[in-house]
């Protein structure tokens, strides 16, 4: 199954929820390009195509590790979790991933873990180009103002407080980055369920989602 959307329509809270119903496993692929995002960074390595970035797609290790408090993201044997959750890193993940060679090496990663089945990929791509044959594609959408209000929630919780005029002003900037570039720009799939959800609880999304998925069940 594939969930896709702009940032803070609700993707990861409700992929999770999804799959663990299903008993599924959860693949995050923002985190992957967040988790690129660093290496470069750390590394010190231009956003663009070069022998540098070669280079660094030719080492880059990502591995999610299930740990007794949740999924770990490790880069080269490094544990990103928490450091990828940033603002900051959610616009260096948005601005490295419009680099035709990180898609490549990243699309056939998720490809690889997707392919066992039995798995929720949540991203901006993962109905259109990743996983076009997906059973069962999910496009969730909200309000700029919505998305916003939980985005803010999120970052208060793990104590980065950023004003609410910032963080929408972040969003509109990601969804054009993600929605303008050439390469798997963020887009419905024409398969895909659109919801928006704005005004529905968490709970209420994922039973339509799971509706979906026991639509599908029962047409074979
Ligand atoms: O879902 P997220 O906010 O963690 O994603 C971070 C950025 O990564 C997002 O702004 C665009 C990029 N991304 C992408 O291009 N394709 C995906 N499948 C997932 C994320």
């Amino acid at each position: 199954m594939t969930i896709d959307g702009p940032s803070g329509a609700g993707k990861s809270t409700v992929a999770r929820a999804v799959a663990e119903q299903l008993g599924f496993t959860y693949i995050d692929t923002g985190a992957m390009y967040r988790g690129i995002g660093w290496l470069a960074r750390e590394r010190a390595i231009p956003f663009r195509e070069g022998p540098a970035l070669e280079a660094l797609l030719r080492d880059a290790r990502l591995v999610f590790e299930e740990h007794e408090d949740g999924t770990r993201l490790m880069v080269n044997g490094e544990d990103v979790t928490e450091r990828i959750r940033t603002a900051e890193m959610g616009m260096v993940a948005s601005d490295i991933s419009a680099i035709p060679s990180v898609r490549r090496w990243l699309s056939a990663l998720q490809r690889s873990l997707g392919e066992a089945g039995n798995t929720v990929l949540e991203g901006r791509d993962m109905g259109t180009v990743v996983f076009p044959d997906a059973d069962v594609k999910v496009f969730l959408t909200a309000s700029l103002d919505a998305r916003g209000e939980r985005r803010a929630a999120e970052l208060c919780a793990r104590g980065e407080a950023v004003a609410l005029e910032h963080i929408i002003q972040d969003l509109a900037q990601r969804d054009r980055n993600d929605s303008n570039r050439d390469i798997a720009p963020l887009r419905k799939a024409e398969d895909a369920m659109e919801i928006d959800t704005s005004a529905l609880t968490v709970a209420e999304v994922v039973e339509r989602v799971m509706e979906a998925v026991q639509r599908r069940g029962n047409s074979g």
